[in-house]
């Protein structure tokens, strides 16, 4: 039998700007116990709006001082297939809003602009060499942000899409019918072997599918309840608006 260790919060916050913090309070607590024992932090990020608000803040002077940056690798949970400098590009999200900003040099983003297939393979393969894995090895993230859609998906993995099912790839390409476009998506097996989990929802309309996935004693149903680390923490950091549905 599978000896499963997750640690699970629940964070409720006033608001979007609190929630923010409390991201950022986690990543940097994340961020000192990988440095105590090893010489990296690797972090993951996803794009869309909500982790507008805790670039910015980790940019400010305060927060700028409390990340080692220097010592922290970045990744992205997923890429849509856009050029560098399209607003709906996820780096160049975070180019605008958080590398420009703190002296962070490792960072390693998914080619929005190649062939998607290629793109994810030559993702896959960074990752691989990256965290020195072997067949069948995932890489153990000290800390991945996650989002959610209105429909229950997390980075690119939609609900009845074939990343769903994904065992053994760590990066996949996937064409999205519901937005008509391709994306370029981590999988379970990598967000299932991190160390922690940040998963962060804001707004009223995150509410209705926010009470199906935050049912964790549920047999899931959404992607987003498939994020459960087998030996980690999965925190859930949402604002008053999501919580409440008004
Ligand atoms: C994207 C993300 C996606 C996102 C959710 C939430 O491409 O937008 O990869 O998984 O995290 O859709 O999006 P919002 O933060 O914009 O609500």
């Amino acid at each position: 039998m599978m000896v499963r260790s997750t640690h699970l919060s629940l964070l409720v916050t006033k608001s979007d700007l609190d929630m923010a913090q409390k991201a950022a309070e986690l990543i940097e607590e994340q961020c000192n116990e990988a440095l105590a024992t090893r010489s990296l932090f690797n972090l993951a990020i996803s794009g869309g709006k909500t982790p507008l608000s805790l670039f910015r803040l980790l940019s400010s002077p305060e927060w700028e001082k409390r990340i080692y940056w220097e010592r922290t690798a970045l990744y992205w949970v997923d890429e849509r297939c856009e050029l560098p400098d399209s607003p709906k590009s996820h780096y160049g999200i975070a180019r605008r809003e958080l590398l420009s900003r703190v002296p962070l040099t490792r960072f390693y983003r998914i080619k929005g602009e190649a062939h998607p297939e290629e793109a994810a393979e030559a993702y896959e393969r960074l990752l691989r060499d990256h965290f020195c894995l072997g067949r069948g090895e995932a890489p153990r993230f000290d800390c991945i942000v996650l989002g959610l859609g209105n429909d229950g998906h997390t980075a690119s993995i939609f609900p009845g899409q074939s990343a769903v099912e994904e065992k053994s790839r760590l990066v996949v390409d996937q064409y999205i019918h519901s937005m008509k476009s391709s994306r370029v998506t981590m999988t379970f097996p990598v967000f299932n072997n991190a160390r922690c989990c940040i998963f962060m929802a804001s707004g009223k309309e995150k509410h209705p599918v926010l009470s199906t996935a935050l049912n964790l004693m549920a047999e899931p149903t959404l992607p987003a309840q498939m994020v459960r680390p087998i030996e980690g923490k999965l925190c859930w950091i949402i604002d008053e608006a999501a919580y409440k549905g008004a």
